[in-house]
């Protein structure tokens, strides 16, 4: 398995580090046998599996359960889990059970969490009880209801300055990795070469330490909405609908199931059967 000493030594290698979403063990499977460096149990899965339209309702129990399919199904790839909207802004010792269920119960090697701000001193107090940290910057999704929507952040002289600030502060907290979401390519190469820890980009060029993509959307697993910094390597949601509905034709018109799909049984046997 990597581990946050293989991602630094990446980093300073110029190796880039590939990162994708999974949320089940088949996906899992897949992205490990690509040799995914991380595998990353987004909150994504609240849109991307369960149909809702942020990743605010998310729960932890949510995460539990994508985390422990992920691990049966990578169970030697390094895995980081989203911590989902509010479980770690209040009280720490909360912040704490829920890391806990998720490093014991699940298996996975580390968590991520959005923000400077008041996740700083979290990640700083998770980073001492020797939790390993990501950190997320530029678009937080979990902040969508403050941000006001979807879009590219830091394009301000304020909001480039303080993207820096915040991440310099993540780094220096304790987190071991940054994800940088929809951020100007020339600023998160910036923020790249400023920080010593890995820096991962999605929406934020080609130079940061890294690359991370939503599963659904490297395969092309929707017929919604596609982002414009998303590339998709395949579409298989097209190859899903046909099969389907190539399936259901075959029921309609009894060509399926074929011989060789079906059972039989011995011809003596059905004569004693049934005379
Ligand atoms: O939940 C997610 O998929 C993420 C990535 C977009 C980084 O946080
Ligand atoms: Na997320």
């Amino acid at each position: 398995m990597k581990s946050i000493t293989s991602f630094m030594k990446m980093k300073t290698d110029g190796d880039p580090i590939a990162m994708v979403t999974a949320y089940d063990a088949p996906t899992a499977k897949a992205a490990a046998k690509a040799e995914m460096d991380i595998i990353l149990v987004g909150d994504s899965a609240g849109m991307v599996v369960h149909g809702y339209d942020s990743t605010i309702p998310v729960t932890l129990d949510d995460m539990v359960l994508h985390s422990k399919a992920v691990k049966r199904g990578a169970p030697s790839s390094f895995i980081v889990t989203d911590l989902p909207f509010l479980t770690y802004n209040g009280d720490f010792s909360e912040t704490l059970a829920s890391v806990k269920r998720l490093l014991q119960e699940t298996g996975i090697q580390a968590v991520k969490l959005e923000g400077a701000g008041r996740t700083l001193s979290v990640i700083n107090k998770l980073t001492e009880s020797g939790v390993p940290v990501v950190g997320h910057l530029g678009l937080t999704p979990q902040s969508v209801g403050t941000i006001g929507g979807y879009k590219v952040q830091g394009k301000t002289q304020a909001a480039a300055d303080k993207l820096v600030k915040d991440a310099a502060a993540i780094e220096e907290n304790g987190a071991f990795a940054l994800v940088l979401e929809c951020v100007p390519a020339q600023l998160a190469a910036y923020i790249a070469n400023l920080l010593t820890i890995p820096v991962i980009g999605i929406g934020a060029g080609v130079e940061t330490d890294g690359q991370v993509l939503v599963f659904h959307d490297v395969v092309g697993f929707s017929d919604g909405y596609v982002p414009s910094f998303v590339k998709q390597y395949a579409h298989i949601q097209s190859e899903i609908e046909t099969a389907l509905m190539t399936y259901v034709n075959e029921v309609k018109q009894s060509v399926f199931p074929e011989e060789q799909h079906s059972f039989a049984i011995d011809q003596d046997i059905l004569g004693k059967l049934y005379g």
